[in-house]
C-alpha cells in the first residue's frame, strides 16, 4: 500500500501550503480579528476567579474592621453577613470563597441583632453590592461578544477562502483542455471542487487558532523560564532536535497514509458515480452484487487507509510526550543537583518546574496541531493539483464577422494520444458555404473527429483547417465556436426547463422558441406538457424519450444563430416521420446556412448537395447521390446494403 502513494510522498507539501496561503491572504484580516477576539476571550479567563476572589475577599470585610485594607479570613463581623450571603451562594463562588479562606458566614447570620438598611450596608464596604452582578454579567457579556466575533470572523474567513478556491477550480474546469475530460471523472471533479476546499480550510483555520491560543502563552512561559534560569532553559532546548525528529517522522507517515486514503476515497466516489449514472445497466444486468463487491473492496481500502492515517496521527502525541519527558527528567535532575550544590532556593526551583510543566502542556496542544495541518495539506495537494491542469491554448487573435461558412481541411492528420493509428490521415475535404454536405462512412471512419477539429476541441498534428480562407488557429476560440451550432452524437441536456435548455446561455425569446420547436417537430409535445416551456427535463433529460432528447438538442442548435450547422447522427433516434419533418424544416434555410450532416441512415442525406464518403480517416469518394450511384463504388455498396 505504501508504494501507491510513494511517488507523491516525495513531493514536499510546502508549495501546496504557499498556494493555499495565496487564497487565504486576501482574507487575512478576518483571521487576525478572529485571533484577537480569541486571545481577548482567553485573557478574560483569569479575570473571573480574580474578580470573584476580590468580591468575596473585599466584600465580606467591612472597612471598619479591615483597617489595613487586607482581608482577614473569618474576620467578618456577624452583623454584615446576611446581606452579602446570597452573592456567595453559587457553587463556584462558594468554592473560590472557601479556597480563599473565607469562612461561609451564614452560620453566624442567625445571631445578627438588628438588620441595617441597604444603604448603610453598602456604605461600610469598598464597593456596593449591585456592582457584583453588573460586573459579572458585564464580563460574561463581553466574553460572549468576543467569542461570537471570534467565531464569526473565523467562519467569515473560512467561507470566503473556500469560495475563492472553488471559484478558481471551476475557472480551471471551464478552461481546461478538452483532453483533460477523457480522464477526469465528474464525481472526482465534484469532490475536488466542492468538498475538499471546505475540509482543508476548516482544518487549517482550526489549527492556526490553536497555534495562536497555545503558542502565545507557551512563548510567554518560555520567556519566564529564561528569566528564572536561563542556563537550565537552554539545556531544556536539547530535547528540541529530538522532538523535531519525531514530528518529522510521524508527519512523513501521516503524509503517506493520508495520500493513500485520499486516493482511495476518490476511487470509492467513482463507484457511486457509476452506480447512479448507469443505474439502468446495473439493474438490467442484475449487477447489484457485483457493484456491492466492487464498492466493498474499495470501501475497505478507504477504511484501512483512514485507520492507518488515524494511527499515524495518534502516534504523534505519545511519542512527543515521551521525548518531552526525557527532557523534563534531565532538567529536573540537573536543577535538583544545582540546588543541592549551590543551595538555590526551593521556591525558584518549584516555580521553574511549574512553568516548565505548564509550557509542556501547551506544547502538547501544539504537537497535536501538526497532523491536522499535514492532513489538510495532503487533501489540498489533491484538489489544488487541478489548478495545474493545462488550459486550452487560445492563441488566436482574429475575430471573423459575417462568416459564410466555407470550410476546407488540407492534408489534416490527427492521432489521439495513446492511439496506434491516425484517426484522420492527411485528409483533404472541402465544404462549400451555403450548401448541405453529408459525411458518411462506417463507424470509426473519422466523421466525429472532423467535427472535433472544426470546433477546436482537438488540434491537428499536421495540415491546415480554413474557415472562409482563414486558418482557424488564427481565430479566438470564442469567435471560432460562435460560427457553429452542433448537435453532437451524444445528446447533453441540462437539468433545467425546456426553454432554458434551448435558449441555453442566451436571451429567452418565446417567439423564437416556438419557431425552433416547430422546426424540430417538438412543438405539439411541448404544448401537451402541463408546464409547457417551463417543464424541467430531469437529469440529462431523463424525463424525455431518446427521440425527444435529440429533437430538443436540434432545437437548441437552431436557436443559436450560427452560420454553420452540424448534425452528427442527430436524427438517429427519430422515427422516419419526425425525421422527415426535421428535414423539411431544415430545407427552409437551404442556401443561407452551411449544413454538415453526418448520418448512418443514407436516406437522410440522399438530397445533400455533396456527399463525402470517409474511410480510415480519408475521403474516398465525393459527389451527389446520383453521381456516386453511377460510380458504383463504396457509397453505392452502402446504399445497396441498406435496401
Ligand atoms: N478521445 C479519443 N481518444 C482516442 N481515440 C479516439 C478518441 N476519439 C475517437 N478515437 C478514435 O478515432 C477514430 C475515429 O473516431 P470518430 O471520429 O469518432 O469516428 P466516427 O466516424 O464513428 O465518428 C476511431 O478509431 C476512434 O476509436
Ligand atoms: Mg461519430
Amino acid at each position: 500500500m505504501t508504494d501507491q502513494a510513494s511517488a507523491k510522498d516525495t513531493e514536499p507539501l510546502g508549495p501546496t501550503a504557499s498556494r493555499l496561503w495565496r487564497f487565504m491572504k486576501p482574507h487575512r484580516w478576518g483571521l487576525l480579528l478572529s485571533v484577537i477576539a480569541f486571545v481577548l476571550v482567553a485573557s478574560t479567563e483569569p479575570l473571573i476567579p480574580k474578580l470573584l476572589g476580590y468580591a468575596l475577599g473585599e466584600g465580606f470585610n467591612a472597612k471598619s474592621t479591615n483597617v489595613a485594607g487586607f482581608s482577614i479570613p473569618g474576620g467578618a463581623p456577624a452583623a454584615s453577613a446576611p446581606a452579602v450571603a446570597p452573592a456567595a451562594s453559587t457553587t463556584a463562588a462558594a468554592s473560590i470563597a472557601s479556597s480563599a479562606g473565607v469562612v461561609a458566614p451564614s452560620a453566624s447570620a442567625a445571631s445578627s441583632p438588628s438588620r441595617p438598611s441597604l444603604a448603610e450596608v453598602n456604605q461600610n464596604y469598598s464597593f456596593p453590592i449591585w456592582m457584583v452582578p453588573i460586573v459579572l454579567i458585564g464580563l460574561f457579556a463581553v466574553r460572549g461578544l468576543f467569542t461570537f466575533c471570534g467565531q464569526y470572523m473565523l467562519n467569515w474567513t473560512i467561507s470566503r477562502t473556500v469560495m475563492d478556491i472553488r471559484t478558481a477550480l471551476l475557472q480551471v474546469l471551464l478552461r481546461a483542455d478538452a483532453r483533460v475530460y477523457t480522464s477526469l471523472q465528474p464525481a472526482t471533479a465534484v469532490t475536488k471542487v466542492v468538498n475538499d476546499p471546505q475540509h482543508v480550510v476548516t482544518l487549517i483555520a482550526g489549527a492556526l487558532i490553536t497555534i495562536l491560543r497555545d503558542g502565545l502563552p507557551a512563548l510567554a512561559l518560555m520567556g519566564f523560564l529564561f528569566f528564572i534560569n536561563w542556563k537550565l532553559t537552554l539545556l531544556s532546548l536539547i530535547t528540541v532536535p529530538g522532538l523535531a525528529f519525531v514530528v518529522r517522522k510521524v508527519n512523513r507517515r501521516v503524509r503517506r497514509m493520508g495520500s493513500w486514503a485520499y486516493d482511495a476515497q476518490l476511487r470509492l466516489v467513482s463507484v457511486i458515480e457509476d452506480v447512479t449514472r448507469a443505474w439502468r445497466v446495473v439493474r438490467s444486468f442484475d449487477a447489484a452484487d457485483y457493484e456491492r463487491r466492487r464498492f466493498a473492496e474499495r470501501a475497505r481500502e478507504v477504511q484501512r487507509s483512514t485507520l492507518k492515517t488515524a494511527a499515524s496521527n495518534a502516534m504523534a502525541q505519545p511519542l512527543s510526550q515521551l521525548m518531552a519527558s526525557v527532557g523534563i527528567s534531565i532538567i529536573v535532575s540537573l536543577a535538583l543537583y544545582q540546588s543541592r550544590v549551590n543551595g538555590t532556593g526551593v521556591g525558584e526551583f518549584a516555580s521553574f518546574v511549574a512553568a516548565l510543566l505548564f509550557m509542556s502542556s501547551r506544547l502538547r496542544h501544539l504537537s497535536d496541531v501538526m497532523q491536522p495541518i499535514t492532513n489538510a495539506l495532503v487533501v489540498a495537494r489533491g484538489c489544488m493539483g487541478l489548478l495545474d491542469t493545462p488550459p486550452e491554448p487560445d492563441t488566436g487573435t482574429r475575430e471573423l464577422r459575417d462568416v459564410r461558412g466555407d470550410i476546407a481541411l488540407q492534408q489534416v492528420t490527427l492521432r489521439y494520444p495513446g492511439a496506434n493509428r491516425d484517426a484522420l490521415a492527411a485528409m483533404d475535404l472541402h465544404i462549400p458555404a451555403g450548401r448541405t454536405t453529408a459525411l458518411v462512412g462506417s463507424s470509426g471512419a473519422g466523421k466525429s473527429s472532423v467535427v472535433n477539429l472544426l470546433l477546436g476541441f482537438e488540434r491537428p498534428d499536421s495540415g491546415r483547417i480554413l474557415l472562409d480562407d482563414v486558418p482557424i488557429d488564427e481565430l479566438t476560440k470564442a469567435n471560432l465556436r460562435r460560427q457553429f451550432a452542433v448537435v453532437s452524437q451524444d445528446i447533453v441536456l441540462f437539468d433545467l426547463s425546456i426553454a432554458d435548455n434551448i435558449a441555453y446561455a442566451q436571451e429567452r425569446d418565446d417567439a423564437k422558441l416556438e419557431q425552433v420547436l416547430r422546426a424540430a417537430a417538438l412543438w405539439d409535445f411541448v404544448q401537451s406538457l402541463p408546464e409547457g416551456l417551463d417543464t424541467t427535463v430531469g437529469a440529462n433529460g431523463s424525463k424525455l424519450s431518446g427521440g425527444q432528447r435529440q429533437r430538443l438538442a436540434i432545437a437548441r442548435a437552431l436557436y443559436k444563430d450560427a452560420p454553420v450547422w452540424i448534425f452528427d447522427e442527430a436524427t438517429s433516434a427519430l422515427d422516419t416521420e419526425s425525421e422527415r419533418a426535421v428535414q423539411q424544416a431544415l430545407e427552409q434555410w437551404q442556401g443561407r446556412k452551411t449544413l454538415i450532416v453526418i448520418a448512418h441512415r443514407l436516406s437522410t442525406i440522399r438530397r445533400a448537395d455533396c456527399i463525402q464518403v470517409l474511410a480510415d480517416g480519408q475521403v474516398v469518394e465525393s459527389g451527389d447521390h446520383d453521381a456516386l450511384m453511377a460510380r458504383d463504388g463504396v457509397y453505392a455498396g452502402m446504399v445497396k446494403v441498406q435496401h
